[in-house]
């Protein structure tokens, strides 16, 4: 497979091919790593998901024999402490042409990145020349608000039919995987970038090598590289083990990322603790030497050295609450099932993929799934096969129960569905324990 760094002992696993799936080449298996695959020390397993699907991968309902399976687990490096998959799904497999999820699908992710946009305007792209370049830019929810405010950018997408979003909003989109050659091309025909800025993005990509070589190429001196995705120590303290799928490679702490800048010859200059998605970090990285970092980044090494996130007893503790949340969940949906309730879920999210899944749900217990996506409407969910509908679906003739697949949107959600509960409706969420509310 083309993007397995230099001298990491990952390797192609001949048996790791499943049912229905064509094995005509190595870049169509996926990899399973024995060492970590940022600094190539050793990994030890904690959690195992099972055979998992491609988590985007809504599939058309007379094409369920094809789907593409791999084994989902959680392992962590011994020595720089990543938590990371022990395997790989190739790029390709994952983020294409009809790629489906669409950033602008919540209202508070909008605002959210409007916010982001205007402080990089206010505090980062005040040179002669600003130019910002964001990897994952998805629909162009942030990069708008760049562009209407008549600055440089550039996104850099795979995923071409969001990336055609983005361009119908006026934002200048590159469709390509960022890399070190993407970053190299970028540098010479555009020049450098005071900005590299990357959202929910970053944990998506296992040869994070070839990024941070890529950020070196591209990043004007004193630039800064910022990048926000999942915290682990929110993923621990909620139990929130759905954001554990095959697109979120890495589960990020703040010593794992700044052991992995320092390698790469950047470091961690800031951290900044957001509540989106279920709690996330924002790491702001730049070359060695270049800023101090903040306090911040001191505190939050010290929470996670108190906490002891990045030990193996934590780990496992975590493992067993994910067993629990599991039990309970089956075991309400059964019973729900069994008193003839209707359920129904709300939330076709990629997360979902790994609670559909792993706790063996499928249309007989859910019915279907509401979901806003226009791509994922009318087809069923990657490996569980619940068929997902508009949301005219949900509210046109109420369930009983609705179990909340994006808790992380919940304010959102429940009250743009307020006539959900005025009907009597209970919403049941599984984040952090399962309960209905
Ligand atoms: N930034 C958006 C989108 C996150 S989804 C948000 O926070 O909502 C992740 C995005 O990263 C997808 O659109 C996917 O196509 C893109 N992506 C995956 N690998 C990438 C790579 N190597 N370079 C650039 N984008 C990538
Ligand atoms: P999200 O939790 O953002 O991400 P992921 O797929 O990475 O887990 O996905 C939210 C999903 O929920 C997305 O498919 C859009 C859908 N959605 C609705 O249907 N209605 C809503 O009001 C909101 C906010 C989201
Ligand atoms: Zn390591």
């Amino acid at each position: 497979m083309e993007s397995i760094a230099e001298g990491l002992r990952g390797t192609a696993d001949p048996l790791g091919v499943h049912k229905g799936f064509a094995a005509v080449g190595c870049a169509h298996r996926f990899v399973r790593m024995s060492a970590c695959r940022i600094c190539g020390g050793n990994l030890t397993e904690y959690v195992d998901f099972g055979r998992q699907p491609l988590s985007d991968a809504f599939v058309k309902p007379d094409q369920t024999e094809n789907e593409f399976f791999f084994r989902l687990a959680v392992a962590m490096c011994e020595a720089c402490t990543m938590v990371q998959l022990v395997e790989e799904v190739p790029r390709d497999r994952m983020f294409h042409h009809d790629y489906p999820y669409q950033s602008s699908g919540s209202s508070v992710m909008r605002k959210h990145f409007e916010l982001v946009a205007h402080r990089f305007l206010d505090s980062e792209l005040t040179s002669d020349d600003p130019f910002i370049v964001e990897i994952g830019s998805n629909d162009g929810i942030m990069l708008k608000a760049v562009s209407d405010a008549g600055i440089k950018h550039l996104g850099v997408e795979p995923s071409g039919a969001v990336g055609e979003m983005a361009r119908s909003k006026g934002v200048r989109v590159r469709t390509a995987f960022f890399e070190e050659s993407t970053a190299t091309e970028i540098a010479e025909s555009e020049g450098h970038a005071d900005v590299i800025y990357a959202a929910n993005t970053i944990c998506h990509i296992p040869y994070l090598d070839s990024i941070f070589r890529g950020v070196d190429a591209l990043l004007k001196p004193g630039g800064v590289f910022v990048f926000e995705d999942p915290y682990f120590g929110d993923i621990v303290e909620k139990t929130s083990f759905d954001q554990i799928y095959d697109e979120h490679f890495y589960l990020f702490t703040a010593r794992s990322v700044r052991a992995m800048a320092q390698r790469f010859g950047f470091d961690l200059v800031d951290v900044e603790r957001l509540p989106v998605h279920g709690g996330e970090v924002r790491y702001s990285i730049s070359r060695q030497g270049e800023r101090t970092p903040t306090a911040a980044v001191a505190a939050l090494l010290a929470e996670e050295d108190e906490r002891r996130l990045a030990e193996p007893a934590t780990v496992e503790a975590f493992g067993a609450s994910v067993r629990k949340i599991r039990d309970d969940l089956v075991a309400l949906l059964t019973k729900l099932k069994e008193e003839g309730r209707t359920v129904a879920a709300y939330g076709a999210t990629a997360k979902s993929a790994t609670v559909a899944n792993y706790c063996g749900l499928g249309p007989e217990l859910v019915s279907y799934v509401s979901d806003t996506t226009p791509a994922k409407q009318h087809r069923l969910t990657p490996g569980s096969h619940i068929p997902v509908y508009p949301p005219e679906v949900f509210r046109e003739n109420y369930p009983e129960y609705a179990l909340l697949f994006a808790w992380n949107h919940a304010d959102e959600i429940m009250a743009n569905e307020q006539g959900f509960r005025d009907a009597g409706g209970k919403w049941i969420l599984y984040v952090p324990e399962v309960r209905v509310v």
